[in-house]
């Protein structure tokens, strides 16, 4: 069923954000938008795109509003965006919520349904240092919490995990930093126009699920159906 309506996934750096965003997606049947996996996957084709955020990826600092908003704009004009999408990572400062306001009014949608997924500093650095994500698929696991069945194989496809280039403790350092400065104050612009959401995603990735399940749940007037 179509929703025509915005989830925004806020959260720090190995939050959950796209762990979960996969799942959630997928049970509302809309397109999962990951500027991070957008621009990853610009840097693995060599576009000119992916040579310019490479290096800034690398050293786990934000890519410019500018070329963000682009992107988005270009994702957002494809005919599988038409009735919603889960946004993950997106935005990730003021001006680009500001943008993403005049978009979504632009094409007609209601106020985005935002979820700020929280959890402890610790935890993160387990979770970043900790992630592999499979080559061919992109699914998501953990060497401490959610191996695959085969270690270094992917259970769905087969893929070689790998991991992220940005996950060594020196570049997660400038990722929190970075979101300290400026993600974390958009929790308080959504605050303000009633549409955020807090989850403790510090809990089991099932138990995230459920409460981001009965959050789309509610935000949709359903009941049953996810
Ligand atoms: P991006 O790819 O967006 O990375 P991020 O925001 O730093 O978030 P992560 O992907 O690291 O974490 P996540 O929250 O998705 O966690 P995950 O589900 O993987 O951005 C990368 C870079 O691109 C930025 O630094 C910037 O340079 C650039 N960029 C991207 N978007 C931008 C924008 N809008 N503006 C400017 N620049 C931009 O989970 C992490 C690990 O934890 C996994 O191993 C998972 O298995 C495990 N895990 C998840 N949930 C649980 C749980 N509940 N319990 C136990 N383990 C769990």
């Amino acid at each position: 069923m179509a929703i025509n309506r915005a989830f925004i996934f806020l959260g720090p750096p190995g939050a959950g954000k796209g762990t979960q965003a996969k799942r959630i997606a997928k049970l509302c049947g809309v397109p999962h938008l990951s500027t991070g996996d957008m621009m990853r996957d610009a840097v693995s084709r060599g576009t000119d795109l992916g040579k310019v955020v490479g290096p800034i990826m690398q050293r786990g600092e934000l890519v410019s509003d500018e070329l963000v908003m682009k992107m988005i704009e270009e994702r957002l004009a494809q005919p599988d965006c038409a009735a919603g999408c889960l946004f993950d990572g997106f935005p990730r400062t003021l001006p680009q919520s500001e943008g993403l306001d005049r978009i979504l009014e632009s094409k007609g949608f209601g106020k985005p349904v935002v979820v700020d997924l929280s959890v402890g500093e610790e935890k993160l650095l387990r979770r970043l240092t900790g992630r592999r994500t499979c080559g061919v698929g992109g699914e998501i696991y953990n060497v401490y919490d959610a191996p695959p069945k085969v270690d270094g194989i992917c259970d769905n496809d087969g893929g070689k995990l790998v991991q992220r280039a940005d996950d060594t403790a020196e570049v997660v350092k400038q990722r929190l930093a970075a979101y300290d400065r400026a993600t974390k104050p958009l929790t308080e612009y959504y605050r303000r126009q009633g549409v955020l959401h807090v989850v403790d995603a510090s809990a089991s990735m099932d138990e995230v699920s459920r409460a981001l399940g009965e959050i789309v749940k509610r935000a949709e007037g359903r009941n049953g159906h996810l």
